[in-house]
């Protein structure tokens, strides 16, 4: 009787580690596209290491999650900045079967990508895409961890006019979502706090531009003290050197694409002391400065490079989409989807919790200014 009791224990226990064995590892695919190649593709090489670095700390804890031991991979695709190429590796990772995608960075290919995966149903986490539309669709899978550009081009707007007291502007954008989104924005922003404020130019270029004389000659002749720039870093340098060549002096203001350490490399000496402001869609309170820090020493350390601008973000989203899925003890997109939208996570730049549309709660900025050759803090706002 005892003998028969016991071997279907046994029998039990051995189906169990062999059970075990079996589910030993699954692999979790994450997404990330950016642009990899092309005039930024060290933005978007920057927001892509940020996905590397959560990644390969979470696969050192060997999580377990759903009873199996998870093994993420980053499947990382390049958009080059194109929304057409955008949607095409979008469609890629989604037929790839990814649980997340993190990404993508411009909002040109953000807005159309994000409906590829809704309708597949894929979580999406934008670290960088500013234009407010991408969470104005309804969609339940898109979110964002930084500001919007109704943020980024009010607070921007108001510093041009209430601190470096801006009468005449002259505004450039490069036509794409962002940079026209981020104009407007601005101009906005400058009007409501200072309505006599004129914009006496508005001219436009676009994101792989490399000559703006004719542009800056004609906003030279109409005398701008402050030139506000929609677009990228790699157009903004080159435009600042021109502006530079051509004896412009107006102080030169851009948002978070022109916010990196690259600027200083593309605008050489154009780049000047307290000449150049931009803000980054993010913000550091002091109680978040030491481990935003170590984040960045460990990043150097990692890749050997410094951190362009948004890698702590991406690095924050992506493992703001694997708390989710520990709570909902599920790697899969619909049952670790309601924890996301509900999550809170304590990240590097800040905590990590999402509004009803997707964008991050309490979103801050940090305005900047180049003194020599550094970016520098000016201030952290809302
Ligand atoms: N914030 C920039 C964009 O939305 C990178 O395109």
């Amino acid at each position: 009787m005892k003998y028969t009791q016991v071997i279907p224990l046994l029998g039990a226990a051995a189906l169990a580690i062999a059970g075990s064995a079996a589910a030993a590892e699954q692999t979790v695919r994450i997404g990330h596209v950016a642009p990899i190649t092309g005039g930024i593709a060290h933005i978007g090489k920057d927001v892509e290491n940020g996905v590397r670095m959560a990644l390969d700390e979470q696969n050192a804890k060997n999580l377990v999650i759903g009873g199996n031991k998870i093994k993420f991979e980053l499947l990382a695709e390049d958009d080059a900045g194109d929304p057409k190429q955008g949607a095409t590796v979008a469609q890629k990772l989604v037929d790839a079967k990814v649980n997340g995608v993190i990404g993508h960075l411009n909002s040109g290919t953000t807005i159309p990508a994000s409906r590829i995966y809704y309708e597949a149903g894929i979580p999406q986490i934008s670290p960088a895409a500013t234009n407010p539309k991408y969470t104005q669709q309804g969609y339940n899978t898109t979110f964002r961890v930084v500001a919007n550009d109704s943020q980024l081009g009010g607070a921007l707007g108001r510093y041009a006019t209430d601190v470096l007291k801006a009468k005449n502007i002259a505004v450039i954008d490069d036509r794409t979502a962002y940079g026209q989104g981020l104009a407007s924005e601005f101009v906005k922003g400058a009007k409501k706090q200072s309505p006599s404020v004129n914009i006496v130019s508005q001219q436009y270029t676009t994101d792989k531009a490399t000559d703006f004389n004719a542009i800056l000659t004609a906003i030279k002749g109409k005398k701008p003290d402050v030139i506000f720039f929609g677009g990228l870093d790699s157009v903004g340098g080159p435009m600042l050197r021109q502006m530079k060549q051509l004896g412009i002096d107006a102080k030169f203001i851009g948002g978070d694409a022109i916010c990196t350490s690259e600027i200083v490399k593309l605008a050489g000496d154009a780049l000047g002391d307290g000449h150049v402001y931009c803000a980054e869609a993010g913000g550091v309170v002091e109680a978040n400065k030491k481990s935003l820090e170590k984040f960045k020493l460990t990043y150097k350390k990692k890749f050997d490079k410094e951190v362009q601008i948004y890698s702590p973000y991406s690095y924050d989203a992506a493992n703001a989409m694997i708390a989710a899925m520990q709570q909902a003890n599920s790697v899969e997109p619909a049952k670790y989807l309601p924890f996301l939208a509900k999550i809170s996570y304590k990240g590097v730049s800040g905590t990590i919790a999402f509004d009803a549309r997707g964008d991050i709660k309490n979103g801050a900025l940090t305005i900047y200014t180049y003194k020599g050759g550094q970016r520098t803090l000016v201030t952290v706002t809302k």
